[in-house]
């Protein structure tokens, strides 16, 4: 089988590729620098040809409201029409748990707006909503940083690693389309707040966490619901306090 994954060479994306190949499927692993642009629409339809399915797990090189929004609805506008032209018979995008009720964010605004032109093409599709990974940590703890301190919400969270959500992808992947979304999330659930300062504290990054309720995630003032799953989630295997003695400081780019 031919599938095509958009944002191939991403986090995410180039985890689920060599589970695709070890399978024995023929996989494209399709973004700008290997000639395939979803905005620009450059490459598009040669990559399609011939594929049975898509997975989209691009994101957009900004988190600016307006910047982030243009991209996932570009994008998947651009993909969604490709993808009805050379006959797709499954889409599968992945997008975030609690989209939905993160609403006063520039991203989820634009991640729902992704979901919805899903959700109204008519290609068959599968939405896999996820708990924050992992290797997101660092960002969260930047995005809250003031100076010498790090704002953070003690609301709960349950994250999963990127090896967990790649193993989940890939069955979705190669199951029947649901037209609908299903969740996945870590094994154990704790506070941000606290498992930002382990993951500070793991890479000798001495910025002071400041626990603080009212400090916002990417726009959006949390509470204990907000980003935990909804019972049912398929749940990883691999524990935060396991993968946390092997992180390394974010690379600067
Ligand atoms: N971070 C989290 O905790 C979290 C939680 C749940 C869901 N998600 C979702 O997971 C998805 C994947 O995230 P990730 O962290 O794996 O992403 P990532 O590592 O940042 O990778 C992004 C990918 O998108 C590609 N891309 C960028 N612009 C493109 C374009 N115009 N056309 C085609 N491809 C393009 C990049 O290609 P190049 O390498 O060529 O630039 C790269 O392969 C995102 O949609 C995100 O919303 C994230």
């Amino acid at each position: 089988m031919k599938i095509v994954v958009i944002g191939g060479t991403g986090l995410i994306g180039s985890k689920l590729v060599k589970r695709l190949q070890s399978k024995g499927h023929e996989v494209l692993a399709a973004s700008p620098n290997s000639g395939v642009n979803t905005i620009t629409g450059e490459g598009l339809a040669d990559a399609l040809k011939g594929a049975q399915i898509v997975v989209d797990v691009a994101n957009s090189p900004s988190f600016e409201d307006n910047a982030v929004m243009e991209f996932f609805q570009t994008s998947g506008k651009n993909l969604l029409a490709a993808e009805a032209a050379a006959g797709v018979q499954h889409h599968i995008a992945l997008s975030v748990v609690g989209t939905e009720r993160l609403q006063d964010s520039g991203y989820f605004r634009a991640k729902l707006a992704q979901e919805k032109l899903i959700k109204e093409s008519a290609v068959p599709y599968s939405l896999v909503h996820s708990t924050q990974f992992f290797e997101f940590m660092g960002s969260i703890a930047q995005s809250g940083t003031q100076g010498q301190e790090v704002h953070i919400s003690p609301a709960l969270i349950q994250p999963i690693s990127s090896e967990d959500v790649a193993d989940a992808m890939a069955d979705v992947v190669l199951g029947s389309p649901v037209n609908g979304t299903v969740e996945i999330a870590g094994p154990e659930s704790g506070r941000l707040s606290d498992l930002v300062s382990v993951y500070l504290k793991q890479v000798k990054d001495t910025r002071k966490v400041v626990i603080d309720a009212k400090s916002k995630y990417f726009g959006v003032e949390l509470d204990d619901k907000s980003l935990m799953p909804a019972a049912g989630a398929r749940i990883g295997s691999v524990k935060f306090s396991e993968w946390v003695k092997t992180a390394s400081p974010p690379q600067a780019h």
